[in-house]
């Protein structure tokens, strides 16, 4: 299988490097030794289900190049995004005197992703970070484009900061290892970025969406390929989400976290929250934009060849409304939603709550 290169330019930022293929683990020393990062000190980070299966391997192969590693393993886990884990992880580092040209690196899915992103964005100031996921959806999402974020007992990533790694290793071998549930919450940010994107990936998609879901080797490498190609085009244009382009990225989103945050945390996957935000933004877009039909029916047998099908759960209009009106991304009151006028065609829409309401009850009504 080969490896595939993207490269990730943004304005005024060093431009990097995101290798996607199998078996890159064992050999990241060297890669980073090769001129990425000339220190000598790095920390891995990782988490309690990922550090036994891989930790080892990066050690070794940071050792091998000559690097002193160390390593912190916090509890697998959206609740480590949290001010206390990262307070103990800023704390472990000063006392190994782990120095300002120290190196971060995030082994393991978009938890430790964006723990690691944002502990090197923090710690003196600021050192740098390799991302090196191990979950799909932070192969194709997460890794690339610098957001870092933690959670408080408000709401979620609602402290962070940008800030681009250095480098972006991202080892296929090691999605063999990765739970179903999580194979199809990345499936979903690939559905994501292939409907925003273009006729081209979308109708890839299409043809491939069956042997993804059977976690095909060549179709993985290829969705994640293509999703950081896309994402990185919409990181270039808009690297800070200041110019009304990187919000694309939240499609299905809004309408996601509003699921996953009433039916309770935990009763649906991420990806099949965001799943049942497309197929709701979908709609939304019929009616407001005179999305074609056609479009609605084939992203949704998209969906379901990826074992996003629907949900079969409603809640009551007001109740999701109030969820969403909690969600970061709604700007001086307004409701605004990413709607796609066709694939690769896509609008941010303010949508008043009256109708937000209506389309709602008839989610409700289509649910039951
Ligand atoms: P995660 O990091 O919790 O990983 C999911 C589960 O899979 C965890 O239990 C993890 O231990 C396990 N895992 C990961 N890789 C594995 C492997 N190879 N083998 C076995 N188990 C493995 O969740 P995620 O879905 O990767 O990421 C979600 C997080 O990413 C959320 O916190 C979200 O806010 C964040 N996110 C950030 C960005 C960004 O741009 N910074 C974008 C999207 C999502
Ligand atoms: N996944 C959202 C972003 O990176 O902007």
């Amino acid at each position: 299988m080969p490896v595939t290169k993207v490269v990730v330019n943004l304005a005024g930022e060093p431009a990097y490097e995101v290798r996607v293929g199998p078996d890159l683990l064992g050999g990241l020393g060297q890669h980073l030794r090769k001129g990425t990062y000339t220190g000598e000190r790095v920390l891995v980070l990782s988490d309690s289900k990922v550090a036994p299966l891989y930790l080892a391997d990066v050690r070794q192969s940071l050792a091998s190049a000559g690097y002193r590693a160390m390593d912190i393993v916090v509890p697998a886990g959206e609740a480590s995004k949290s001010v206390a884990c990262v307070a103990e992880i800023w704390e472990a580092m000063a006392r190994a005197a782990f120095p300002r040209d120290g190196l971060v690196v995030a082994l393991g899915g978009g938890v430790v992703g964006d723990i690691a992103g944002f502990v090197a964005s923090t710690y003196m100031r600021g050192l740098a970070v390799v991302q090196v996921p191990t979950s799909l959806l932070a192969m194709v999402d997460s890794s690339v484009g610098g957001k870092t974020g933690i959670n408080l007992a408000t709401g979620k990533n609602l402290v962070g900061t940008f800030m681009q790694p250095l480098h972006v290793c991202a080892s296929t071998d090691t999605l063999v290892t990765l739970p179903a549930a999580e194979w199809a919450c990345g499936c979903a940010e690939v559905a994501k970025s292939a409907v925003i994107d273009s006729d081209d990936f979308f109708f890839w998609l299409v043809d491939s969406a069956p042997r993804l879901a059977q976690h095909d080797e060549a179709a993985a490498l290829e969705a994640i390929t293509r999703s950081v190609v896309f994402k990185a085009g919409v990181v270039a244009q808009d690297t800070r989400e200041g110019r009304g382009i990187r919000e694309c990225l939240n499609y299905g989103h809004t309408f996601g976290h509003a699921v996953e945050a009433c039916a309770g945390f935990g009763r649906f996957t991420h990806g099949q929250a965001v799943a049942e935000g497309m197929r709701f933004a979908a709609r939304l877009g019929a009616a407001l934009l005179d999305t074609p039909r056609d479009f609605v029916s084939a992203q949704d047998d998209l969906l379901e060849t990826l074992g996003l099908g629907v949900l079969g759960w409603s809640e009551r209009p007001e109740v999701l409304l109030e969820a969403m009106r909690g969600d970061k991304k709604v700007r001086q009151g307004a409701l605004r939603f990413v709607l796609p006028r066709d694939v690769g065609n896509w609008e941010l829409v303010e949508v008043d709550e009256a109708t937000l309401l209506e389309h709602l009850a008839a989610w409700e009504k289509s649910a039951r």
